[in-house]
């Protein structure tokens, strides 16, 4: 995960940043100990289980559990991978970035990103002024047709390009920016020693990302002039492949559960308008790979809402498969008389749209399954079983695949078992073998409490690190995290090296409480620690080899008891 950078350089980030100061920024804190407490920005809660450990610069709440380095929560914060958060500490922190981490952005002067977007800013609020006066009335009008109110207007940024061939250049100049930067924008075009404005007289929708940041622009025309919609091209700040509409709402709407993808402006701003929340929007191409991992960030979940019609069908089923690798957990919206999702909810309204059905992936490729199959004929009945039964082979979940069968032998009247042998899956998950128990005290939350107080005890340097030895905790993530510390390396790298599920395992035996607070009684506790935790190995040790001696005959068990006597 922190390939890019060094250890050492991130080590030096670390060590200018403090997170107490940058956590502030967000959760007002108090010091009590050598932690400070607030409400917890990641969960809804009344009284304080959050915590910053000015000593071990890490975060953690008793509440939810989240927690971890500056890094991370800056990460969850800001929704930003680490790169970008790592990049973001670094400018803060006045630390140059090491060469190789420059990459992509090499070729670009360092401050060019910063200047597209201050020309898209400037851009933006131009478009949106034009919109109230008598050059944007056409615009305004269009717009109030489709519903929108003026709040609604300002609330998302919408404007009017206006329709002489060099009204925003002129202006944007006028303002102080190059028409170099206006190219490198996407808001001017060259051509033939002219330059000309590339929106004109349509209704502008802004693109801007979860950081606030305008990165281009939708253009709808008015009445019928094509393309319908125009979109700023690709610059060294927008791709249309990577970023979503509206998704700078989202960023506020914490604990949303899912998301809900449309595939137009006018389809987000609609629904958004009449209080649905978490509703982004592709830019104008089939939705990406680069597209779903950015949704994974806000919600674990999306619900497809394309447009009824065949076409919207035949995307909607062309996400499912973008999506199905990615782990993201998808449901489908199928709009009844082909309607998008725009005019659904100017007729039907928010809770029309919350007792839509939301269709799993399987049951919606079972539903388009039946497109043109007339199933009162036996033909249209058994091409249909076929179709589902193929479908039906990507269901892991045993629970789902019940379901879905059960209403495949319901739909078709073939037998369970024809269908079974048909999906290819004899008995399914019923001989599952019961998962093997885990080992006590292995893992973070079941670790026993004197596995978490002795990590705890080392990683905030209470006890010197040859007080323990790795091998006093079970294999797993707390051992490796022991042997790392006591190597003499930091908690914070550890921790930025682990996938979530091994740091969600960690984190509870790096924040064991209450410590004692003199380093007599902390030596004492990790004594009792360490007395707990090879007392009951050696327990378990003594069973093991009794139980061995229970079926051996005389003169092993004779050895057995010798090695018994030898553990205590
Ligand atoms: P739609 O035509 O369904 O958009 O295209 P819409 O939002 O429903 O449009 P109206 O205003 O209500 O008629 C869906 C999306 O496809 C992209 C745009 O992103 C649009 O929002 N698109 C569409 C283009 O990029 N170019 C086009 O010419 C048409
Ligand atoms: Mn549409």
């Amino acid at each position: 995960m922190s390939a890019r950078f060094s250890d050492a350089w991130l080590e030096e980030l670390r060590a200018r940043l403090s997170i107490e100061e940058i956590v502030s920024e967000y959760v007002r804190l108090k010091p009590k100990g050598h932690r400070c407490w607030g409400l917890c920005p990641f969960h809804n809660e009344k009284t304080p289980s959050f915590s910053v450990d000015t000593q071990t610069q890490l975060f953690y709440c008793f509440g939810c559990h989240k927690g971890g380095t500056v890094i991370q929560f800056v990460m969850e914060m800001e929704r930003l991978d680490f790169q970008e958060a790592v990049k973001l500490l670094a400018e803060r922190a006045h630390l140059p970035l090491p060469a190789e981490a420059k990459e992509k952005g090499a070729a670009l002067r360092p401050d060019e990103r910063e200047r597209i977007y201050n020309a898209n800013v400037a851009a933006a609020r131009f478009f949106h002024a034009t919109l109230w006066t008598d050059e944007g009335a056409q615009g305004l009008s269009y717009l109030y047709k489709r519903g929108l109110s003026d709040a609604d207007i300002r609330r998302f940024g919408l404007g009017f390009a206006p329709r002489g061939w060099d009204g925003t250049l002129r202006h944007l100049a006028g303002e102080g920016f190059d028409q170099a930067i206006l190219e490198r924008a996407g808001l001017v075009v060259r051509r033939e020693g002219g330059a000309y404005d590339m929106f004109r007289g349509r209704v502008i929708f802004p693109i801007i990302n979860a950081q606030g940041k305008v990165l281009g622009f939708g253009g709808r025309a008015l009445g019928e002039a094509q393309p319908k919609y125009l979109n700023t091209a690709d610059t060294p700040v927008f791709n249309k492949r990577q970023g979503l509409y509206a998704l700078n709402f989202v960023k506020k709407e914490r604990g949303v559960g899912r998301l809900v993808l449309v595939e137009g402006y006018m389809d987000a701003v609609s629904l958004r308008k009449h209080g649905v929340q978490g509703v982004v929007a592709t830019l104008g191409t089939a939705l990406t790979e680069e597209q779903a991992r950015l949704m994974k960030r806000y919600a674990p979940e999306v619900w497809i809402s394309y447009d009824g019609d065949a076409a919207g069908q035949k995307a909607a089923l062309r996400a499912l498969d973008i999506l199905a690798p990615t782990g993201l957990k998808a449901r489908v919206i199928d709009y009844p008389e082909g309607m998008d999702p725009d005019e659904f909810i100017r007729a039907r309204g928010a809770a029309g749209f919350e007792a839509l059905k939301k269709y799993d992936a399987a049951e919606y490729r079972m539903l388009r399954a039946r497109d043109g199959l007339d199933l009162a004929t036996q033909e249209g009945t058994t091409q249909y079983a076929l179709r589902c039964c193929q479908i039906l082979r990507g269901v892991q979940n045993p629970v789902e695949m019940e379901n879905h069968l059960r209403r495949l032998v319901a739909e078709t009247g073939y037998d369970r078992e024809i269908l079974l042998q048909q999906i290819g899956v004899s008995a399914p998950a019923r001989e599952e073998r019961p998962r093997a128990l885990r080992p006590r005290g292995s893992t973070g939350e079941n670790a026993s409490a004197a596995e978490r107080a002795l990590l705890t005890l080392l990683s905030e340097g209470r006890i010197p690190a040859q007080t323990v030895d790795p091998g006093d905790f079970d294999a797993g993530p707390l051992r490796d995290c022991a042997a790392w510390l006591i190597e003499g390396k930091s908690v914070n790298a550890f921790l930025e090296r682990l996938d979530d599920e091994a740091r969600a395992r960690v984190l509870p035996a790096l924040n064991y409480q209450p410590l004692p607070e003199s380093r007599d009684e902390a030596l004492k506790m990790a004594e009792d620690a360490l007395n707990a935790i090879r007392g009951a190995r050696r327990a378990g040790e003594v069973e093991r080899l009794q139980a061995q001696a229970a079926t051996a005959d005389a003169e092993e068990r004779r050895r057995i008891y010798e090695k018994i006597e030898k553990l205590y």
